[in-house]
Order: structure tokens, then C-alpha cells, then sequence
């Protein structure tokens, strides 16, 4: 991964940002996916008048990617307009988890300050489909 190709991962889930449909709580996130072949795919926050329908900004980059089939991912990135940098809450981090484990995670604000984390350290002991497996095998 290039300090180039992350740049230019921030400056297009920036740009996507803007599409967000947040009326209720007006805080805007996109978020950027880059699978391994290269391909970015884009998603932004969409908000529900039901609130709890509403769709984080790194869900529906994921679900995007996942639906043209790509199944491998490099990079995530997440900007948000805060001056601490904004984490994916706690249900988008288990769909990181599951689908894009290995992707570098980096979290952008407007302000052009920018960290990167992993999934491991935002998601310790993470349920996944291994524990299933495990039941199934004593049956
Ligand atoms: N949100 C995201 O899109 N991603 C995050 O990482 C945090 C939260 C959205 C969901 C909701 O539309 C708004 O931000 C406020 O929670």
C-alpha cells in the first residue's frame, strides 16, 4: 500500500461524503474501499426517517463491493468531519471483520489529519463464523 494510494483513497471517500443523505443527525461519512484488484467502490451515510434502518457510510461501500463480487480488500478509509478522528461504530466493525479483515483501515478528518488502525485492534475477540463451524462439527 503507497502513501499515494491511501491519499487518494481519503480524497475519494471526501468527495463521496457529500452524497450523504443524514437530514436528522447531519453528520455526513464516507467511506472508500479498495479491493485487491485495485477497484474502489464508494458509500456514504444513508438515514432513515425509521432511525435505526439507517446504513453507515462503511457498510454500503462493503455491500457495494461485495455485490460486483470482489471478496478481497487492501484498504478502507472513513472520513467523517471531527476533530477526533470518527472509528466505524461497533456494528460496522463486525462487518469488517467478516468481509474486509484484512483491509488497513484509515480514519480522515477535514482537517487533513489521518490515522490508520486494523480491524484487530478495533474489534478484539470477534465472533465469526469459525464459532458456528465449531458447533456444526460436534453434530
Ligand atoms: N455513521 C457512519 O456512517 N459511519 C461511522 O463510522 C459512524 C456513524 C453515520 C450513521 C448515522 O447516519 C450518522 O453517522 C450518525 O450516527
Amino acid at each position: 500500500m503507497s502513501e499515494e494510494s491511501l491519499q487518494s483513497l481519503i480524497e475519494t471517500a471526501t468527495e463521496v461524503r457529500l452524497q450523504s443523505l443524514a437530514p436528522f443527525s447531519n453528520f455526513l461519512v464516507g467511506a472508500a474501499v479498495r479491493a485487491e484488484n485495485g477497484k474502489v467502490y464508494t458509500g456514504c451515510n444513508i438515514e432513515s426517517a425509521s432511525y435505526g434502518l439507517t446504513v453507515c457510510a462503511e457498510r454500503v461501500a462493503i455491500w457495494k463491493a461485495l455485490s460486483e463480487g470482489e471478496r478481497h480488500f487492501t484498504e478502507l478509509a472513513v472520513v467523517a468531519d471531527t476533530e477526533s478522528l470518527t472509528p466505524p461504530c461497533g456494528t460496522c466493525r463486525q462487518i469488517i471483520w467478516e468481509f474486509a479483515k484484512h483491509a488497513t483501515i484509515v480514519l480522515a478528518n477535514l482537517r487533513g489529519q489521518q490515522e490508520t488502525v486494523s480491524i484487530r485492534d478495533l474489534l478484539p475477540r470477534a465472533f465469526d463464523a469459525r464459532f458456528l463451524k465449531e458447533v456444526m462439527g460436534h453434530k
